[in-house]
């Protein structure tokens, strides 16, 4: 049995731990917020038989749990991880695992030497249908991809500017909230470009509210965006030599896509557990079982390039967090 903590009870740990209630030999043993009252609502909203802490650093001294989930802002991900692996906790780390390279080097560092796993969220890596469309343009059934249109955009009507979204001071925006998963994408069936174009819209908090990039690579381009500030359709488009997928909307949580070849059009589905989250949790549990600190399909050094092209978006769109800037004074 797997005994999770989980950290910072917000939107994305009620939708975790519906998932996780889903999939075998998975337990909630420590939850934790700011506020103990807050963990307590939470605990009895799912009925669970778990610790409750009105901190952080309470839960990293609870022995019963094996991993902790860490759910907070960006911006206190790495402190948070490198703490709960100090105390030999594996990590899953909500995405992005760390705001910078640099600071996912550190915490890469942290599970090498406290040999525990740690794992970026990144759970559109392991939805069934990606996988599939993974596989299927690395067996060339489109021939050789040249060009990727993806985006991840979604309208907030009546925002509520002071949000973390908006929070520079917790790097919001939408490149790291939102436009990580088409560079996923694009970094999954592509690659690491080998030239980036950007250019971005900021609101007054100064927090991107659209970004696009186009990464170029050999043989190829892709059109990534993200966006608090339109609908899209939120279809995945990969054209190859040979043929074209559609990953259907939302593609970043799909069951299935179309895939059109020598004038056949074919729609192909492929179900998820739950929200999807569970997929990223079987994984979890078969690293550690096996005595890994990685997944080789989500790598740490995956999250590096991953990181490393957002980082250099934000150098094209001169975005810079303010905790970034007191770091190299
Ligand atoms: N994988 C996905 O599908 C997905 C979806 C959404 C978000 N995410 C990621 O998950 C993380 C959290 O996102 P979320 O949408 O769940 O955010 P959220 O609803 O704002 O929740 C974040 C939680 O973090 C804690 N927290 C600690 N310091 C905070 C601070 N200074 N300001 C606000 N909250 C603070 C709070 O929990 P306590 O009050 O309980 O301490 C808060 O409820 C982000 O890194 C995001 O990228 C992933």
């Amino acid at each position: 049995m797997l005994k999770w903590g989980i950290l910072g009870l917000g939107k994305i740990a009620h939708s975790f731990v519906k998932d996780l209630l889903l999939v075998d030999g998975n337990e909630v043993k420590g939850l934790a917020s700011r506020s103990e009252s807050k963990a307590i609502d939470f605990k009895n909203e799912f009925k669970l038989s778990a610790s409750t802490y009105g901190s952080y650093s309470e839960l990293f001294l609870d022995p019963m749990i094996d991993i902790v989930y860490i759910a907070t802002p960006h911006d206190s991900h790495k402190q948070l991880s490198i703490e709960a692996m100090s105390f030999g906790k594996h990590v899953l780390c909500e995405k992005p695992m760390a705001v910078n390279a640099a600071d996912a080097k550190e915490m890469i560092e942290a599970s090498k030497e406290y040999n525990v796993f740690l794992m970026e969220a990144l759970w559109s890596r392991f939805n069934p249908a990606i996988r599939q469309v993974n596989k299927l343009v690395s067996d060339g059934a489109i021939g050789d991809v040249n060009y990727i249109n993806v985006d991840f955009s979604h309208q907030m009507i009546n925002a509520n500017v002071s949000s973390r979204l908006y929070n520079l001071d917790l790097a919001g925006g939408s490149l790291l909230d939102m436009g990580i998963y088409p560079i996923f994408l694009s970094y999954l069936l592509l690659g690491m470009p080998k030239e980036i174009l950007a250019t971005a819209r900021f609101h007054q908090t100064g927090a991107d509210v659209q970004t696009s990039a186009i990464l170029k690579y050999e043989e190829a381009i892709s059109l990534v965006l993200s966006s608090f500030e339109s609908h899209s359709d939120m279809v995945a488009k990969v054209f190859g030599t040979e043929g074209k997928i559609f990953i259907n909307s939302r593609w970043h949580e799909a069951e299935g896509f179309v895939i059109e070849k020598d004038g056949h059009r074919e729609m192909i589905s492929v179900p998820k557990q739950g929200k999807g989250y569970t997929h990223e949790i079987m994984e979890c549990q078969i690293q550690i079982e096996e005595g890994h600190i990685e997944s080789d399909m989500w790598s740490h050094n995956d999250t590096l390039n991953l990181i490393s092209i957002l980082d250099e978006i934000r150098e094209k769109i001169g975005l810079v967090y303010p905790f970034e800037t007191s770091n190299s004074q």
